[in-house]
């Protein structure tokens, strides 16, 4: 195993995953665990590597180092820019403040043969250097190496950019490999952990499931646990996995809000309940929601609507379950499905805010419960393969996004009962065509190569002529987007045969929609949701 220690940076967890990503078992703990901890994490033999992670800060601002014990065991250690400068302070070198700061791309030439380098390059310079285009984000810099240590790696403005201390195996680096900006990141990282570790290569994402359940049964105990399912791919796999840990102790909550889409309730409980037995307490709120509704139709005060009585909805829920009595004492954790990107957005391990989107902003101090986040440390596409790792279907884990407001956002101004069902019939039509559209030259459904896509009802009516008749009806819009980080998207470019099938499926099918569009604009400077 590997260990990571953690002094803070915000792309920690991404030398987690390029370690995991080799196949190799490693855990982050905090840079302050202390040489007693380390000592007792290395007692069983299997600790073969220590990585030292950066930092947000400068080794001026804080005095965080690794502790000594690190150094004492007797294994290979990778320091990362921050890790680097600490590793050169606590081992005898000099780091001093750099008089301009190098953000972003660079080049760096990996001098002699270290094991680390050895053969890894981007390109060659004319003299025959080895290059590597890098990634790098500091101010400081090592100025003079530490007894033993020779350069390994340098530019014009780092020229001590790598070092290494082969005797030992006291590796570092000034610039990012954990990042894909570094050509070479992944190889370099994997190089280490595999070949200079030698750690064992057998790490496979259902171990993950092992880990994760024992974690979740110490953290747990006996006391039970609450969780908000709204179907959405986090909160399923969160549950999946809890339930697969802890059984019955676990309650699921499921609100359903009156917003979602065609079916998608009797899904959840089918899966949920049906499939897996997990213990689903199906909440029926849509009259509620539908009746505090009524009359709203600006966007941001629609938002605050919903989300208000998911809470209030929630916690009246929780407070049942108090209730019940029987001996039964009530949930003392509530579960969410927090991702690592959400604990980036929120601010980073020290300030985390619960996910918005969840709906249940301020809930546990609210209810007076504490937090159980078992998929914390997981990206999105980790949190899908553990999802069929646990045994939900495939399309299930690989569902495009829906916002926590569902349809309540989609529904352009007021929400009506009306206007939703015919939007969920539409959008049912919409999402059954893009999965059976396959592409000719991927061999995908077109549902796979977009990364949102949805039907949204605008509230104005339009002429038509059906038959020998004039109709006069609503008009929906069809939303497809390609995205990898939902900060930026553009429009799918959707054949048009598939486009001509679902606008005529819509009209001819869902009586009461005369007209489709299709939206063709990018985010920015429009937003992938119509509010
Ligand atoms: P926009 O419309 O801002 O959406 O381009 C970006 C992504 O965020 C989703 N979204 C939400 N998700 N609660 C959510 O859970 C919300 O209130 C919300 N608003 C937007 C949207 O579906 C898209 O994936």
């Amino acid at each position: 195993k590997i260990l990571i220690l953690d002094f803070g940076s915000q792309v920690t967890q991404l030398i987690a995953r390029r370690v995991r990503e080799a196949h190799v078992y490693c855990e982050v703990h905090p840079c302050d665990v202390g040489s007693d901890w380390v000592r007792q994490f290395a007692a069983d033999g299997r600790l073969k590597g220590v990585i030292l992670s950066g930092s947000h800060a400068s080794v001026y601002e804080v005095d965080d180092k690794a502790p000594d014990a690190v150094f004492e065991l007797g294994i290979p250690v990778l320091g990362i820019c921050y890790g680097m400068q600490t590793m050169a302070n606590q081992l005898g070198g000099k780091v001093e403040g750099g008089h301009t700061r190098e953000f972003g791309y660079a080049e760096v030439r990996a001098h002699g043969h270290t094991a680390l380098l050895k053969g890894i390059e981007d390109f060659a310079t004319p003299e025959g250097h080895g290059m590597l285009k890098v990634w790098m984000s500091h101010g400081d810099k090592v100025t003079q190496l530490p007894p033993g240590f020779k350069v390994m790696a340098s530019n014009a403005s780092c020229p001590i950019a790598g070092m290494a201390d082969e005797a030992r195996h006291y590796y570092a680096v000034q610039f990012h490999p954990e990042v894909t900006h570094t050509v070479q990141g992944a190889a370099l990282l994997t190089r280490f952990v595999r070949e200079i570790c030698g750690a064992r290569a057998d790490w496979v994402m259902s171990d993950h499931v092992e880990e994760a359940i024992a974690r979740i049964r110490e953290q747990v105990g006996d006391e039970e646990v609450i969780l908000g399912l709204s179907g959405g791919v986090d909160s399923s796999v969160a549950a999946a996995l809890i339930h697969r840990a802890i059984g019955d102790q676990l309650t699921c909550v499921f609100v359903d809000h009156g917003l979602l889409r065609l079916h998608e309730g009797d899904m959840v409980m089918e899966m949920f309940e049906g499939k897996l037995h997990a213990k689903v307490i199906r909440v029926d709120a849509s009259e509620l929601f539908l009746s505090k509704l009524a009359g709203v139709s600006e966007p941001e005060q629609k938002r605050k609507i919903i989300g208000g009585l998911f809470v209030d909805v929630f916690k009246a829920e929780a407070a049942k379950l108090k209730q019940a009595g029987g001996g039964h004492k009530g949930a003392s954790f509530l579960a969410q499905g927090t991702i690592y990107p959400d604990v980036i957005e929120s601010g980073g391990k020290k300030a985390v805010t619960i996910k918005s989107h969840h709906n249940v902003g301020g809930l546990p101090e609210q209810l007076g419960l504490k937090l159980l986040e078992p998929l914390r440390d997981l990206f999105k596409d980790e949190v899908r393969e553990l999802g069929v790792a646990l045994g939900l279907p495939h399309a299930m884990v690989y569902r495009h996004p829906f916002p926590g407001p569902g349809l309540g956002v989609r529904i352009l101004g007021e929400v009506k009962k009306e206007y939703a069902d015919l939007l969920r019939r539409a959008d049912a039509i919409f999402i059954e065509e893009l999965r059976a559209c396959i592409d000719e030259k991927t061999g995908k459904s077109w549902y796979d190569m977009t990364s949102q896509a949805f039907t949204v009802f605008l509230p104005v009516k339009s002429v038509g002529v059906m038959g020998d008749g004039r109709t006069y009806d609503y008009v929906v819009a069809l939303r497809a987007v390609q995205t990898s980080d939902f900060m930026t998207a553009d429009w799918a470019e959707l054949p048009y045969t598939l486009l001509k099938k679902v606008s005529s499926r819509i009209i001819n099918e869902v009586r009461g929609i005369n007209r489709v569009t299709y939206d063709v604009s990018s985010k920015p400077p429009a937003t992938i949701e119509w509010e």
